[in-house]
């Protein structure tokens, strides 16, 4: 991964047009009042049909205190290397066909489980929206809404095992579809980890839609990993395969350069990717950098996951 020199966001205002859109609409929904919206996952609307629920109920219980990227940057500055290196593959990343689409669940598990995405949301009962920060470890960040359900409903389904300690997600592997999938160095398919715990907590996201809509492929059609507190990287796209294994799973970026990405990545200002600062972000479209909070800023809700952690890792909570 590495930083891109030109700032793409200076894109002239007419070719930034659907925030407006969103805006107003969320406005719509707002004064609908559905309902208060009391404590996270309260919001969940039924399930009528895949893109009817569109676009979804917000729940506000995660504040971001930043505002909104616009949609233009956020859907095509991107990083999807199955596609290219370049943040530039959104038109490339049109070839995949993401309905149908069959999810995997299996490993230690009592109910494994192999469904199509629109059944999976069927049996999930609905979606949310959630406006989260998201912070790239290349230093640049960007706040979103998402649209989806918490992990936690996954484990609800499938009925983790108690030896189940782990949870390793996959993407789709196909280098016919995606160049980028026949350069070899890289470790494909695309894998990613996270604890159990990780897995429980309510912040923990499975995206299936952003600004209202259905994801577009080069966001990680039909369903991506959110775990906001981490760098980007641990937000694995296009899922096919959802594991619960008892040993900790190593991501592609950690198979790759070990000393440069590691498993936890909680996002942290103190401690510097080897090959640069992470003290300040520079938010898609925003001129100047801003300082970059520990966790994200998710501190309140992940940081106790960590205590232990952090003591044994003398603070270095990269690795
Ligand atoms: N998932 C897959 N399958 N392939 C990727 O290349 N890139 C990761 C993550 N998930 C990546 C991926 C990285 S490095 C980042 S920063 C985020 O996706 C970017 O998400 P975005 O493009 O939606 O902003």
């Amino acid at each position: 991964m590495f930083l891109k020199k030109n700032k793409i966001w200076n894109l002239k205002e007419s070719s930034i047009t659907t925030e407006s859109v969103f805006n107003s609409r969320r406005k719509i929904i707002k004064n609908l009042a559905i309902g208060s919206l009391v404590f996270p996952s309260a919001s969940l609307i039924p399930f009528k049909a895949f893109s009817s629920f569109y676009p979804p109920i917000t729940n506000n219980f995660y504040k971001v205190g930043r505002d909104l990227t616009k949609e233009s940057l956020a859907t095509t500055y991107t990083n999807f290397y199955e596609f290219g290196s370049s943040k530039n593959i959104w038109r490339r990343a049109s070839q995949l066909k993401t309905d149908p689409w069959l999810l995997t669940i299996d490993g230690l598990v009592n109910k494994p489980l192999t469904i199509d995405v629109n059944d999976l949301l069927k049996k999930i009962g609905g979606i949310e929206e959630r406006v989260y920060r998201f912070r790239c470890v290349e230093a640049w960040s960007m706040t979103v809404p998402w649209a989806g359900f918490p992990v936690k409903k996954i484990l609800s389904l499938v009925e983790p095992m108690t030896d189940a300690k782990y949870v390793k997600f996959e993407t789709f592997f196909n280098p016919d579809i995606a160049p980028g999938q026949k350069q070899k160095w890289y470790p494909w398919p695309y894998q990613e980890g996270i604890t159990i715990k990780e897995a429980k907590n309510d912040l923990s996201f499975i995206a299936t839609g952003i600004y209202g809509k259905e994801l577009p492929n080069q966001n990680g059609a039909p369903l991506r990993l959110i775990l906001p507190w981490k760098y980007g990287f641990k937000s694995i796209k296009s899922i096919v395969k959802i594991s619960f294994v008892n040993k900790r799973p190593i991501g592609l970026w950690e198979k790759l350069a070990p000393k440069e990405y590691g498993f936890w990545a909680n996002v942290n200002p103190n401690i510097p990717h080897p090959r640069w600062s992470q003290k300040s972000e520079q938010q898609l479209g925003v001129d100047g950098r801003i300082p970059t909070v520990i966790y994200n800023g998710y501190g309140d809700h992940v940081a106790s996951m960590y205590n232990k952690l952090e003591k044994s890792l003398q603070n270095n909570l990269f690795r």
